[in-house]
């Protein structure tokens, strides 16, 4: 049982895997928090409250001669404005007054045994679900806080639901999917900043008083990353505590780490209360996306353990979460926009035979679009370049073996394409104003359901007639304007949200509708990499940097919260389109052994050596695979800090394990290098094949393991080690 309440003290105590959560209703009914880290019994917390001198702070109203009840000094649940609480807040409410205050005290509590959806959005499932409703004091309005809590993992899911149950409208002028308290800021925060072709590197920012924040305003999670931790100073990847805080979100979101005088702290976000409002009619209710918690007592890596297992068991598309995955050979980095049949089927053909099982077919497929300038939208073949349409490419494809994959772009439209041109007004702009092109195209405004449906259509009926089996699911601009033609003036600022809600309605119909169709995601790169768009999308394209040592850092920042299984790598042409870096072929196919791999370059061009070679790579990715997809993943060197990178792929039972070590720079006379692995068994005798010898896996764990002192530059060392 993962959720329990004492009637006589009014405390609920969430007990997941090493953690406890403990809050409960106070003197004055109100929801207070008390304790949030590693696993303790079913005590009384209250003992610790820190009370202060209220001095010139407000009291609750009707207490006004207990100086310990003050809005200002409670550990909120819910944290409203208006009443006395000088904290930032995580609902604010407008009503008819015009006035935007509220104070919430508790109603009831539930326990679900089955946890019910998100409306419109994607969610944890399983676990145990307590729902406590808190009700506005002076009006008919609920809040309801939903909590998920699993006795086999370390995080837990939160959302609440606000519900409007007086006669008039209200707008929601901040609705956050959470508050956390914490007594003290002896803290610091991480968070995975990043840009186009360097997405989620790893920031630690000691707290400071006031707010620590991020946030994205253009309706996408980005790739600034929707994910913040609080840890403790001294917390390494091995050993220490950490706090996460991950968005199940995609659209403009907001995260907050707030130290206040006291020196309490206060943890909170959702979706991004700059320009954003919602007018929540007489009856109805309003859903915030949801926010996974996560706990650790064992430094950061045994945080990112703790999502990578929550995210696979609960919230990852079950049907593809540990699937054997494709090996795709993708022609983007091999031609861009200028192909034709002769050019695809001579990259199928070099690699045919080699393992590799799916031929991915990228932009530039469909309409005029013999470059980004246009035809998004126009989702019909470009029989120009593609004689014969899709079928021949797809039979010849078929013919050698291999599986079709191809490339959309659903949520886009060229201003120069047939769709524009019949539907100018299906695209997000504002009237009389010059529209802000991003890569020369424009947004769908897919808040809208006849252009949702036109783009299921488009995307369903290509799926229909044509055998495919794999579709990237690109997006590869931000919205700009926060408008939408559908929309009366007084609902503008809900766009970006409804956008999102847009978003999973067309994942539901697109993905789910086909559900032997495999997805991948990807947005620019890596832009959106978030856990709500996981849920459709069992993989997501990592970054559009395939530069080996640049990926050492993307995909370590990565799997700091997402599973290996769901970072897509390619080994790609040298050099590199992106840094212009040459490193080794095979040390490119390693660094993308990290995730679900393949390839993306011109095979035609391959050396003889290098053709010989893909083969033999692949058999490397089959045999690793299922500790890629399934298994456990420990860090030990840190490319953003060292000139090398080490990671092992570690099988749940620990019988097996892929050590992958990266080193940058060779240095002349350099130090012997060992590397110290992590996640063995340390009393399982392992035999490590590259070495040939029986080691323990205490022994490898402390001896190490020396790194031979070869002068190549951006080399790799992979030891497989399996028990004896
Ligand atoms: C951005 C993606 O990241 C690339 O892999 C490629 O699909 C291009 N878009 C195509 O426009």
């Amino acid at each position: 049982m993962a959720i329990y309440f004492d009637e006589a003290s009014k405390l609920f105590y969430l007990e997941g895997k090493g953690y406890s959560y403990v809050f409960g209703v106070n003197e004055v009914g109100f929801l207070e928090h008390y304790y949030f880290g590693r696993r303790i019994g079913r005590d009384d917390v209250r003992y610790a409250r820190a009370f202060s001198g209220r001095y010139a702070d407000a009291a609750v109203p009707g207490y006004t001669d207990d100086i310990h009840q003050c809005y200002n000094h409670y550990g909120a649940e819910l944290s409203c404005y208006g009443v006395g609480d000088n904290h930032e807040c995580s609902l604010q409410i407008r009503h008819p007054d015009g006035s935007r205050l509220s104070e919430f005290f508790y109603e009831s509590y539930e326990i679900l045994g089955e946890k019910p959806k998100i409306a419109g959005m994607p969610s944890m499932t399983g676990g145990e679900t307590l729902v406590v409703t808190v009700k506005e004091k002076y009006t008919d309005i609920r809040v309801r806080l939903y909590y998920t809590a699993y006795d086999d993992a370390s995080v837990l899911a939160r959302h609440a639901e606000i519900e409007n149950g007086t006669k008039g409208d209200i707008d929601l002028l901040r609705a956050y999917s959470f508050t956390v308290n914490f007594p003290h800021h002896d803290y610091e925060t991480m968070t995975l900043e990043g840009a186009w072709a360097r997405e989620r590197h790893p920031e630690r920012r000691p707290l400071h008083h006031g707010t620590v924040a991020i946030d994205t305003k253009m309706g996408a999670s980005g790739t600034l990353n929707p994910f913040m931790a609080l840890l403790d100073k001294n917390t390494t990847e091995d050993a220490g505590e950490i706090f996460g805080f991950n968005l199940v979100y995609s659209s403009s979101f907001v995260l907050k780490a707030q130290t206040d005088n006291m020196g309490k702290v206060r943890v909170m976000g959702g979706i991004n209360d700059f320009d954003f409002s919602w007018r929540l009619a007489s009856g109805e209710c309003f859903a915030t996306p949801e926010v996974v918690l996560a706990y650790s007592g064992e430094g950061i890596g045994g945080m990112s353990r703790a999502y990578h297992d929550a995210y696979r068991e609960h919230l990852i598309n079950p049907r593809f979460v540990h699937a054997k995955r494709p090996v795709v050979i993708n022609n983007w980095e091999a031609t861009y926009f200028d192909f034709n049949n002769e050019r695809l089927m001579a990259i199928m053909d070099v690699v045919s035979g080699s393992g590799i099982d799916t031929f991915v077919l990228d932009d530039g497929w469909f309409g005029t679009r013999n470059d980004d300038h246009q035809a998004l939208g126009d989702w019909y073949v470009n029989e120009e370049k593609l004689k014969g349409g899709l079928k021949t490419i797809i039979g010849h494809c078929h013919s050698l073996g291999m599986k079709f994959g191809l490339w959309f772009e659903p949520e886009m439209i060229s201003p120069n394409s047939d769709l524009y041109r019949a539907h100018p007004d299906w695209a997000i702009a504002v009237p009389g104003r010059e529209s802000a092109l991003g890569r020369f195209q424009m947004v769908l405004d897919i808040t809208r359901p006849e252009v949702r449906d036109y783009v299921v259509n488009a995307v369903c009926s290509m799926i229909r007639d044509n055998e495919i089996d794999y579709i990237k699911w690109d997006f590869n601009r931000l919205l700009t304007e926060n408008w939408s033609a559908a929309l009366p003036a007084e609902r503008e600022q809900e766009m970006h949200h409804r956008y999102a809600l847009g978003l999973y309605d067309l994942c539901e119909r697109i993905i789910e509708g086909n559900p032997t169709v495999f997805f991948e995601g990807c947005a620019g790169g890596g832009g959106r990499f978030d856990p709500a768009l996981l849920h459709y999308f069992p993989q997501y394209w990592t970054s559009d940097d395939t530069d080996a040592y640049m990926r050492t850092q993307v995909q370590y920042g990565t799997s700091i919260v997402y599973p290996p299984s769901t970072i897509s790598c390619h080994t790609s042409i040298c050099p590199n389109h992106q840094t212009g870096r040459t490193t080794p072929f095979a040390t490119r196919a390693d660094i993308a052994h990290f995730g679900p791999t393949g390839y993306e370059l011109d095979t035609t061009k391959m050396t003889e050596e290098e053709k010989d070679a893909v083969r033999g790579q692949v058999d490397a990715f089959r045999e690793m695979e299922d500790l890629v997809v399934s298994g456990d993943l420990y860090r030990f060197e840190d490319p953003h800090t060292s000139n090398y990178f080490a990671v092992a792929h570690v099988a749940k039972d620990k019988s097996r394990a892929v050590i992958t070590a990266f080193r940058a720079l060779v240095r002349a006379n350099d130090e012997n290098k060992r590397i110290y692995p992590r996640g063995l068994d340390a009393d399982t005798v392992y035999y490590v094949r590259e070495m040939d010898a029986k080691l323990s896996g205490a022994t490898l764990m402390q001896v190490g393991i020396p790194l031979p002192n070869d002068p190549v530059d951006f080399k790799t060392f992979v030891f497989h080690l399996s028990k004896v």
